[in-house]
């Protein structure tokens, strides 16, 4: 789909690169000739995905353990990187989220989440923007939002509250440095199965059933369309694209709606003959 050579020269960090979505967007960067690095909480992880994807692509990745809701590790981490040469481009992808009954959350339950998609989201745009105003060094951030974060959720509601800060974080930053060379946009995907997210938030056969049923497409996402969207946004070819959301969700937002998205289901042919006007016959 791409030149080869798309993200050469490209130095891109990656929050969460170590499993899921950040992962599948390290392969593809890598594959487009980016220099990668992924940051994350277990080194473990972190450790094992740089291996692997440095021996498939033998591209440059780089791992960095960091909690991203601790506002100093992650300048220190930035600034180290920063010592090798300036990053181009952020990619906001780190989360938190489970599903759950708001009014039995505990404090610590909303903090951890907000912490990791609101502040880590935070921590890291200020960390890379800050470096880019003043080295006058253009650059683009990409955050992964949730098709849910401009009309609310039920039961994820940590996350909702967060992902809606992320929109609005990269729309007004979008104005506020677009005249410095810094361009913002996000992607808010609807159901890719990752064992992080379809773990905490569809734990059940049966939910999986249910998202498949009422999307358009039946069919969940893959990473690697995600990935080729998140290629496209982090290169020059999408250059004057700033402050956008892009929705990737095969349809499943707006079939929940439109007023009449469910007649397809209820009605069958003979009803549908039923309702047409009929034409008078001709004498
Ligand atoms: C209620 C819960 C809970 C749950 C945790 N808590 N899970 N409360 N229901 N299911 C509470 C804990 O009891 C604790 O509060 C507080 O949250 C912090 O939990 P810890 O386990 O101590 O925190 P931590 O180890 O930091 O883990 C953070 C986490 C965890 C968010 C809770 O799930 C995690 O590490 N997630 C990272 C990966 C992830 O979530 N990926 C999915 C992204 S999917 P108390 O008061 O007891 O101390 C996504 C979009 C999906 O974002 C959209 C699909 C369409
Ligand atoms: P995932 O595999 O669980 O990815 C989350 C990543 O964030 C993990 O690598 C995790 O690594 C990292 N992380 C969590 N807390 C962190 C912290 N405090 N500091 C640093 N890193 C942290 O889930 P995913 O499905 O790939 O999700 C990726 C992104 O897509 C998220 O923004 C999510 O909201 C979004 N999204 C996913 C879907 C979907 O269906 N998959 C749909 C909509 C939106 P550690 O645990 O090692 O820290």
């Amino acid at each position: 789909m791409f030149r080869s050579d798309l993200l050469h020269n490209r130095r891109i960090l990656i929050t969460g690169g170590g499993t899921g979505l950040g992962k599948g967007m390290a392969q593809r960067f890598l594959e487009l000739a980016a220099e990668v690095y992924i940051c994350g909480r277990r080194e473990d992880v972190l450790r094992n995905t740089g291996a692997e994807l440095a021996a498939a692509t033998k591209g440059k990745i780089h791992e960095f353990p960091c909690d991203v809701r601790d506002r100093e590790k992650v300048e220190a981490m930035v600034a180290t990187i920063w010592n090798s040469g300036p990053l181009d481009i952020l990619v906001n992808n780190a989360a938190g989220n489970f599903i759950a009954r708001t009014e039995e959350l505990s404090p610590r339950a909303f903090e951890s989440v907000i912490g990791i998609v609101l502040m880590g989201t935070l921590h890291a745009t200020m960390a890379c923007g800050r470096r880019w105003l003043a080295d006058k060094h253009p650059g683009t951030v990409l955050s992964i939002s949730a098709t849910y974060a401009p009309v609310g959720s039920a039961y994820v509601v940590p996350s909702a509250v967060s992902k809606a800060g992320v929109e609005a974080l990269t729309r007004s930053l979008a104005v506020e440095w677009g005249d410095r060379g810094i361009r913002m946009n996000a992607i808010a995907p609807g159901p890719i199965p990752t064992q992080g997210a379809f773990s905490r938030v569809l734990p059940h056969p049966g939910l999986e059933k249910l998202a498949l049923e009422r999307n358009p497409q039946h069919r969940f996402g893959t990473v690697t369309e995600l990935a080729n969207l998140a290629a496209f946004l982090v290169s020059d070819q999408s250059g004057y694209i700033n402050g956008e959301v892009i929705r990737m969700d095969g349809g499943e937002f707006l079939q929940g709606a439109g007023e009449f998205s469910s007649l397809g289901k209820l009605l069958r042919d003979e009803d549908w003959e039923a309702i047409r006007p009929k034409k008078p016959a001709k004498s």
